[in-house]
């Protein structure tokens, strides 16, 4: 068991920021990674949809003998943890409640802000998730939907970047909160201008460095952490790889090799023999 892989799905790119994590925290795992690049983005479509889409993410991935399931998107996260932790017959970890976690331990005058997609902060999954552990801490929201399209852009150092880091968060700013979430897999690449917008007073969260600590946590406690072998990458992808290559060599900061396209893979087909 403790040889196989962990299985990581995203709606694309972006949950490399995630892999990048965990990848740093725990260099001896194997990694397979899907990427449902031909149905993104996820941030807008409908709870229904992205629930179907993390079950056929995680049927595929499960046809890969894996151990542990990351749902690296935090939208997937958002609508399809409860679920998929309910059906699936391995440990499933989200990157919400870490990041959640985190902000609740950082926060000092119970004010937390949270960022994400439009289908993340309308599902309220930080926000429930942060009062869970502390009920009386306040959690003021804002999606940011074009943060996704300009990191795939490569303009997070473009001045693109900075002016709508200023119009999202402006409202944030002056919400006298001390902790910021990134609860999309994107942001972290844009972590440098949120910094310099919100100020030195707000610490910023990367849900996804949080994630791969929770990730380490649950393998070492189910005797399931693969400390000898070197770790392996694989990338599965449902369409154009050469963009996953390319966006993706700049979140991971390294070329990636092993991108697979399964341009041709049908889930139905792929329901019915599994
Ligand atoms: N991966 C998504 C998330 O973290 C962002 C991109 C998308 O909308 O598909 O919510």
């Amino acid at each position: 068991m403790r040889k196989l892989a962990i299985g990581m799905f995203d709606s694309g790119v972006g949950g490399l920021t995630v892999l990048k994590e965990v990848k740093a925290l725990l260099p001896h795992e194997h990694i397979v990674y899907f990427g449902d690049t031909a149905r993104l983005p996820y941030g807008n479509k409908s709870p229904q949809t992205v629930t179907r889409y993390a079950l056929e993410s995680a049927l595929f991935l499960l046809t890969k003998g894996i151990k542990l399931l990351v749902i690296a998107c935090n939208t997937s996260s958002a609508f399809a943890l409860n679920i998929l932790q309910k059906k699936l017959p391995i440990p499933v970890i989200g990157v919400i409640d870490p990041g959640a976690k985190e902000a609740v331990g950082h926060t000092k005058n119970g004010r937390i802000g949270v960022i994400g997609t439009k289908g993340t902060i309308k599902s309220t999954a930080y926000e429930r998730s942060i009062k869970k552990i502390s009920p009386d801490t306040a959690v003021i929201s804002r999606p940011c939907p074009l943060f996704v399209p300009i990191v795939e852009e490569g303009l997070e150092n473009d001045e693109v970047a900075h002016l709508m880091a200023e119009k999202y968060l402006h409202d944030l700013r002056r919400s006298d909160i001390d902790v910021l979430v990134m609860g999309c897999t994107h942001y972290p690449a844009l972590e440098k201008v949120i910094k310099k917008v919100m100020g030195k007073g707000v610490t910023i969260v990367h849900t996804g460095r949080e994630t791969a600590k929770e990730v380490k946590n649950v393998l070492e406690k189910k005797g399931l952490l693969n400390d000898t072998a070197k770790g392996s990458y694989e990338y599965f992808v449902t369409d154009a790889p050469e963009a996953f290559e390319e966006i993706g060599g700049r979140l991971l900061g390294e070329q990636l090799t092993r991108v697979k396209s399964l341009k041709n893979l049908d889930f139905k087909d792929f329901l019915l023999s599994s």
